[in-house]
C-alpha cells in the first residue's frame, strides 16, 4: 500500500517534469520559427528621390529607380520627355521594365503592356500604373508622388 503523501509527490513529479518538457519545446520551436518567417518590412515613407542627371539617361531608355522601398520606372521618351510610374505590375506585381523596340513600358510575366502614359494597353493588367512626377531642377531629375 502506497503511502498518502506518495501520490502527490508523483503528481508534483509529474507536473515539473511537463513544465520542463514544455519550456524545451518552447525554448527550441520559438527561434526556429523566428528564423523562418521572414522580417516585416514596413513602408518606407519618401516623398521624392533624386534619379540622377538628365544626361544619364538616354533618350527612348527607361531606368528603375527605387522610390522608398517601391520600384518606379523612369522613361526618357524619344521626345526627350521625362515619365515616371509605378514599376509594379497591376496585374501580380512583377516589375516592369521600357521595351524599346515596342515603345512601351512591358510586363515580361504575362506579355502586360502599357503605354508611355502608363495606361493598360494589352495582356492581363487590370488598370494603369500609378503616375509619379518628374521635375528637371539644374540637369537633375527628381521624382515625387503626386498627391
Ligand atoms: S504580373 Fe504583369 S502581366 Fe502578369
Amino acid at each position: 500500500m502506497d503511502h498518502p503523501e506518495s501520490g502527490n509527490k508523483r503528481d508534483f513529479l509529474k507536473w515539473v517534469l511537463g513544465s520542463a518538457a514544455v519550456a524545451w519545446l518552447g525554448a527550441v520551436l520559438y527561434p526556429i520559427s523566428a528564423y523562418l518567417k521572414p522580417p516585416k518590412q514596413g513602408e518606407v515613407e519618401v516623398s521624392s528621390v533624386k534619379a540622377g542627371k538628365v544626361t544619364d539617361i538616354e533618350k527612348d531608355s527607361g531606368v528603375i529607380v527605387r522610390f522608398g522601398n517601391k520600384p518606379v520606372i523612369l522613361i526618357h521618351k524619344a521626345t526627350g520627355e521625362f515619365r515616371a510610374f509605378s514599376a509594379t505590375c497591376t496585374h501580380l506585381d512583377c516589375t516592369v521594365q521600357y521595351k524599346k523596340d515596342l515603345g512601351m513600358i512591358w510586363c515580361a510575366c504575362h506579355n502586360g503592356k502599357y503605354d508611355l502614359n502608363g495606361r493598360n494597353v494589352s495582356g492581363p493588367p487590370p488598370k494603369p500604373l500609378d503616375e509619379y512626377k518628374v521635375v528637371i531642377k539644374d540637369g537633375e531629375i527628381l521624382i515625387s508622388k503626386i498627391a
